[in-house]
């Protein structure tokens, strides 16, 4: 849900920081973010689709815009894809969790705390700048696609995933409504205890702010012609997701009533697997053959120069 219109860039700035910040710790567990060989493989998948093709070398200096807790750029690293890498975030809190995943799985990082709009880098510093949902918290995005061009070396790439699309957007309702309405008898099907919430945690910033946080949903032409006015070439827009975000949705939407501890290793097992397979379908069947505009996601790469 979008932030109101009349929010200021400043309120929306604010709003992300603390938004984010309360909910850095437990992040990766409400996404379930994975950075084995699977969180690996899913976001290489992601640059595959967006690029066409990966790059024989690995990229040298990468820059993460909004990295979080890294589950875009730690993984792509942990995959050999990345040599130097640059993580900022405008939220301290996704960074600090980001150092830790970085050196648990032994990825060497740098991490800024800095907004997409005003980047504390010099001229021609990368040779990718990078994101996974990230580009619809911003608020002014022409300016932020100004810095992605002139931190960027000539010939240089962005890339950026997960964004929601417009139609994505409007579609999750449907299953998040019907996974809130089937979640009584989900829960009692596996036995799990419903989520209650104390008053203290109805009052923090992680609850209040979640619908004031996003600002954009985009047109897959939106997205090409604001890297166009940036000075980028070669734009390339692609939808991702479909069958997997609606199943996708139904499961988080039940899954977040329930304590998570009480939910069965093996139902979580079932709906990793079974997400996967709708992710297939997606990936074989229907990105191939329907238009991007009609998937939930929306993947962005341009090059800077011919
Ligand atoms: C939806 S999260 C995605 C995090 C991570 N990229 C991922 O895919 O898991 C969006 C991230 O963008 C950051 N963010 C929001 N507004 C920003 C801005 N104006 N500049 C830089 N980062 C921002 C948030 O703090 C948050 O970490």
């Amino acid at each position: 849900m979008p932030a109101s219109p009349s929010a200021t860039p400043d309120h929306i700035k604010d709003v992300n920081t603390r938004y984010h910040d309360a909910a850095a710790e437990s992040y990766d567990a409400k996404w379930g973010i994975d950075f084995s060989e699977i969180g690996q493989k899913q976001v290489e998948l992601k640059a595959v689709k967006a690029l066409g093709d990966l790059p024989a070398e690995p990229w040298g200096d990468a820059l993460e815009i909004g990295a979080g807790t890294g589950y875009f750029s730690l993984n792509l690293a942990a995959r050999g894809l990345i040599e130097n890498l640059t993580a900022t975030d405008i939220s301290p809190g996704m960074l600090s969790s980001l150092s830790e995943t970085a050196d648990r799985i032994g990825v060497p990082v740098r991490t800024v705390v800095s907004e997409a709009e005003i980047l504390p880098f010099d001229d021609h510093s990368f040779d990718i700048v990078l994101g996974h949902a990230v580009l619809h918290h911003i608020p002014d995005l022409e300016r932020a696609f100004g810095e992605f061009f002139r931190v960027l070396r000539p010939g240089g790439l962005i890339l950026f995933c997960g964004e929601p699309s417009r139609h994505g957007d409007r579609l999750a309702i449907l299953p998040k409504w019907a996974g809130s309405v089937a979640a009584p008898a989900w829960r009692r099907l596996i036995r799990a205890r419903a989520l209650e919430h104390t008053e203290e945690e109805l009052a923090e910033d992680e609850y209040n702010l979640e619908p004031e946080v996003d600002v954009h949903a985009f047109a897959p032409d939106d997205l090409k012609a604001i890297a166009l006015r940036a000075g980028f070439t070669s734009t390339r827009v692609r939808g991702e997701e479909l069958v997997a975000n609606v199943w996708g949705w139904g499961l988080r939407s039940m899954e977040a009533t329930a304590v998570p501890e009480t939910v069965p290793v093996r139902w979580r097992n079932f709906a990793f697997k079974s997400y996967l397979s709708m992710q297939k379908i997606d990936t074989r069947v229907l990105e191939p053959r329907l238009p991007a505009e009609l998937f939930y996601n929306l993947l962005l790469s341009a090059r800077k120069g011919p």
